[in-house]
């Protein structure tokens, strides 16, 4: 069955977007999965279109009307997780993206302003997530951000040459680990060269080289990571993790 992504927004005109082009755009064309851009706006009834209004208790900024978010959620909502973008949302991660792109398909909320009224995504239990630890203007590039992150693990739109298999945060032996580095033709490129046993053609010690380099780069970092991967992995890490 097609994954399905709904996008409420104040501004459908920015989606598909960059999820027009490349592996999602035509993964969309082929129907591997579809878009659904809903204008918030649609659902405004007054004669202004008014979807946002001051916040009580005073201070900057405006916020999204609870009943026009919600008279929006309506148009759209299913089984499908609904899931409300903000920066103050758990900070979103490959697992949980691996879920998503495994189920139905999702509902995005975008903010804009100051944000949406607490009671519509009490209501309508929201999920929150972030993307960083960062403020945008809007939801729509964390939207896009999300989307494209699930579109590329569905069935079809990755080609085997693409494989997710051994990319950072994805599971298996690399798991906890961020990816080692990657070289290609030329061999050698304004006096750089290559590793010599990524030449040698022995793929015992290219595999071992690779997994030292990936613990490297994620100890070097991601002390974060790192300690995480030392406590499961104790017995194959050369090296203790760096004191906090
Ligand atoms: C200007 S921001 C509002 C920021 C909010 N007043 C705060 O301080 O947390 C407007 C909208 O952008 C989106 N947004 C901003 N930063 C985000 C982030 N890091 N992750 C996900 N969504 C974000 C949210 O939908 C938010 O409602």
């Amino acid at each position: 069955m097609t994954w399905r992504a709904s996008v409420l927004t104040l501004f459908p005109g920015m989606f598909p977007g960059p999820l027009g082009q490349s592996l999602a755009g035509r993964g969309l064309d082929d129907g591997l999965w579809s878009l659904q851009a809903q204008d918030i706006r649609a659902v405004a009834t007054d004669r202004h279109r008014k979807v946002d209004d001051t916040p009580f208790g005073g201070g900057a900024g405006m916020v999204m009307r609870p009943d026009i978010v919600d008279a929006a959620l309506a148009l759209v909502a299913d089984e499908r997780p609904a899931i409300y973008l903000t920066p103050r949302g758990r900070p979103l991660t490959q697992a949980r993206i691996r879920d998503l792109a495994a189920g139905p398909g999702v509902v995005l909320l975008c903010g804009r302003f100051e944000g949406v009224d607490e009671r519509v995504i009490a209501a309508r239990a929201l999920e929150e997530i972030s993307i960083g630890d960062y403020v945008l203007s809007g939801g729509e590039p964390a939207a896009l951000v999300l989307l494209d992150a699930c579109v590329r693990l569905l069935p079809g739109v990755m080609g085997a040459a693409d494989s997710a298999g051994e990319e950072s945060f994805s599971p298996g032996p690399w798991a906890g680990l961020l990816e080692y580095p990657h070289y290609t033709r030329p061999a050698e490129w304004q006096g750089r060269t290559v590793p010599d046993v990524l030449l040698s053609g022995h793929h015992g010690a290219i595999a071992t080289w690779r997994l030292a380099e990936a613990q490297r780069i994620t100890r070097e970092r991601r002390p974060d990571l790192w300690a995480a991967y030392h406590q499961a992995h104790a017995a194959a890490v050369a090296s203790p993790p760096p004191a906090p």
